[in-house]
């Protein structure tokens, strides 16, 4: 019969400085309660099972994609002759700004360790092995998403220097965070070339500038955070947002979710993760947040009032 090992790993949320966070600045990202799941079945067969949240895809291990690649790379690390079947469970968006290659990497990384070396990996080799994945999908990943589905928790990060500072949990008094898919589905490594072209269009000084600025508007965030303070992470929210429109990350459907929020009356909301489709995310007060959840799903998104993974 043939062993089976399973596992899981986190989603996601970029709270403040994505993109940017590219190009020097720090930011905050928390893991999220909802998962990718995974089975790895050793019996030879190399038959691939992912499950979407609307459609499953069945392939075989000759078929050449980022994760077929990311298989045989790993059966190669860990020396596994015929390589093994998975079956993959998404519960939540993929290329929606969610984390989904991070956190694919790291399942597949653990499933592997655990099925070939019978423990749960060390970060170190998640760390190692993750970041090659990343590297296919993203082109230049800053790391924070590995960092924080690996780590868990509410992370401080800065690229070359890894995770700053860390939190377990988020405490905004009566504040709650509600993530809206707006369904368009997008490239991150695509997004990020972009940005990096808008970025490197502005003189070197203004260039430093705008990146030096949202640096101090996480590192105001990050301190609102801690002392939970809503309304100051309100502030840094919104600046955050325009900053992001600047440098071109939001489409007409974006900005309609963001104002539908506002005009429900939550406090301040902003695209997550690399933009261009993909998710919102924003703070409401803890009564109108079913307002907001009906009012969405109403209208067919996908609306989720996450808790943090640590
Ligand atoms: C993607 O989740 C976050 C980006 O900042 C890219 C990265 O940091 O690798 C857009």
């Amino acid at each position: 019969m043939a062993y089976k090992v399973a596992s899981q790993s986190p989603a996601k949320l970029i709270l403040l400085g994505e993109h940017f966070v590219v190009h020097g600045s720090r930011a905050v990202s928390a893991a999220l309660d909802v998962f990718v799941e995974g089975v790895l079945i050793d019996d030879g067969m190399g038959n691939i099972e992912i499950s979407y949240l609307d459609h499953v895809e069945r392939y075989d291990i000759s078929r050449d994609n980022v994760v077929t690649r990311f298989v045989k790379f790993l059966s190669q690390e860990y020396d596994v002759d015929s390589t093994p079947s998975l079956k993959i469970r998404f519960n939540f968006p993929t290329s929606a700004g969610l984390g989904s290659s991070a956190s694919l990497a790291s399942l597949l990384t653990k499933l592997f360790h655990k099925m070939y070396r019978g423990e749960e990996p060390q970060k170190e080799v998640i760390y190692n092995f993750g970041s090659k994945f990343e590297e296919y999908v993203h082109g230049n990943p800053s790391g924070i998403d590995l960092s924080t589905v690996v780590e868990g928790g509410v992370i401080l990060y800065r690229r070359g220097e890894g995770v700053l500072d860390r939190i377990d949990s988020l405490d905004l008094g009566d504040s709650h965070i509600v993530v809206i898919d707006s369904g368009i589905r997008r490239s991150t490594g695509k997004l990020v070339a972009n940005v990096t072209y808008n970025l490197h269009s502005l003189p070197e000084d203004i260039r430093k500038d705008v990146i030096d600025l949202v640096d101090s508007i996480v590192s105001y965030g990050w301190s609102s955070i801690k002392e939970g303070d809503s309304q100051s992470l309100a502030n840094a929210i919104k600046s955050n947002h325009y900053l992001l429109k600047y440098i071109g990350v939001y489409k007409p459907k974006l900005d309609e979710i963001v104002m539908g929020f506002m005009d429900l009356g939550g406090i301040a909301a902003k695209v997550t993760g690399a933009g261009g489709g993909g998710c919102i995310y924003g703070l409401a007060d803890k009564d109108i947040v079913r307002d907001i959840e009906s009012y969405f799903r109403g209208r067919g998104y996908w609306v989720y009032t996450p808790k943090i993974y640590f």
